[in-house]
């Protein structure tokens, strides 16, 4: 066991598009656990674009991660997602050797009771099921809160049905992905658009999307989402509002279904006195934690279908904690195909 631990802390509010300059390391000893607490080792940190919203002074723009009793400010270790395995325990119920999955911080040592905040269930802390079979990253990517919002916002709320045109954006990304493909699942047409010609190459060729848009080289991104959804668009799965989502909304179908999911394109560029939420089109927002009780039963049919070889997912590792910064900055430069994670620590040995 390591004397220390290290946590990546919030060193400056965001100015526009995150930099690394914007987080520090910080080296502290880990303290004795109390009755009641159990310390996790992280393995894979998760980097999300929702934590930009973290990186704006308290109050309005910051409300969301308060919602959810996650809160970073200037000097706390950013409340990022973690997978790890506990090392030590004084909990009923959380056992040294189990792999947990929780809003535990980006740090390689986490002490915890389970819970970030009494009043809210959503952030806690909670066991993997091993005996899915799925490799253990999956529980940080596509069984994680990223492929869990895909799941939950198609199969839940904007319920696909065959013939449907939907149209996905930030397609080739952790949740787009997985989105895209439930839709396919379901035998709609399914139109992505992302960056890179490589993004668009795999949602097309790999992951079997009927279009795939770059939505930075198009001459004319109407005219070629008129062309893609001929018939308009049944279902808007909607990443990054902005322009892409005013574009989309223009062929919105009679009896269309829309989720605002994220709002990749704003993050950077909303007033830092505004909340997120207070948007127009924010009436129609999803959020992934009003599903926690079901967790469980939408990673096991996912893991189904990833044996069953009917969901595909990558994922796009950086290693080392001092590459956290890095690798959370590169999403707001398109640099990542699925899920990002970062690894801090091997994996534990699992019997076969
Ligand atoms: N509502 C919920 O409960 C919930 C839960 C989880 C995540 N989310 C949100 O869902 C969205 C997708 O999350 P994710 O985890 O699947 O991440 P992700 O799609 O892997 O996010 C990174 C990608 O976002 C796109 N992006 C970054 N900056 C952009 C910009 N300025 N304009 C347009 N696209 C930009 C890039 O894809 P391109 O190459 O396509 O540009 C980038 O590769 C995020 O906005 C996230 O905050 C919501």
């Amino acid at each position: 066991m390591a004397d220390n631990n290290v946590q990546v802390v919030l060193a400056a509010y965001a100015n526009g598009t995150p930099k690394e300059s914007d987080f520090r390391l910080d080296r502290t000893p880990l303290r004795a656990l109390e009755p009641g607490e159990f310390r996790v080792r992280s393995i894979y940190l998760s980097v999300d674009p929702f934590l930009r919203m973290q990186m704006n002074p308290t109050t309005a723009a910051n409300q969301t991660s308060r919602k959810y009793g996650v809160i970073t400010d200037v000097g706390r270790v950013m409340a990022g997602g973690v997978l790890g395995e506990v090392t030590d325990s004084n909990h009923p119920t959380f056992r040294r050797g189990d792999i947990v999955e929780g809003i535990l911080g980006w740090q390689l040592f986490c002490t915890t009771n389970g819970w970030i905040s009494k009043r809210h269930n959503p952030a806690g802390v909670v066991k993997c099921d091993l005996s899915l079979g799925v490799p253990l990253s999956a529980f940080a990517s596509v069984l994680g809160r990223a492929g869990l919002t895909a799941y939950y916002c198609m199969i839940r709320e904007l319920r696909p049905r065959k013939g449907d045109t939907v149209v996905i954006t930030s397609a080739a990304g952790a949740g787009g992905s997985i989105a895209g493909q439930i839709a396919k699942m379901e035998g709609c047409r399914v139109v992505g658009l992302t960056s890179t010609d490589a993004k668009v190459k795999y949602i097309t060729e790999e992951l079997g999307f009927d279009v795939g848009i770059n939505y930075r080289t198009v001459n004319d991104l109407r005219a070629a989402l008129r062309q893609a959804c001929p018939n308009g668009v049944d279902i808007h799965y909607d990443n990054v509002g902005g322009e892409m989502a005013d574009a989309i909304t223009e062929l919105h179908a009679p009896g269309h279904r829309y989720r605002l999911v994220g709002l990749a394109s704003e993050y950077n560029t909303v007033p830092k006195d505004k909340p997120f939420w207070s948007w127009p089109y924010h009436r129609r927002q999803f959020v992934v934690h009003d599903y926690t009780a079901d967790f469980e039963n939408g990673i096991r049919e996912m893991a189904w279908w990833i044996k069953e070889g009917q969901l595909k997912y990558r994922e796009d590792i950086l290693v080392g904690i001092e590459n956290t910064p890095k690798a959370f900055c590169g999403l707001f430069h398109s640099e990542n195909i699925g899920k990002r994670l970062v690894k801090v620590a091997e994996e534990p040995t699992r019997p076969n």
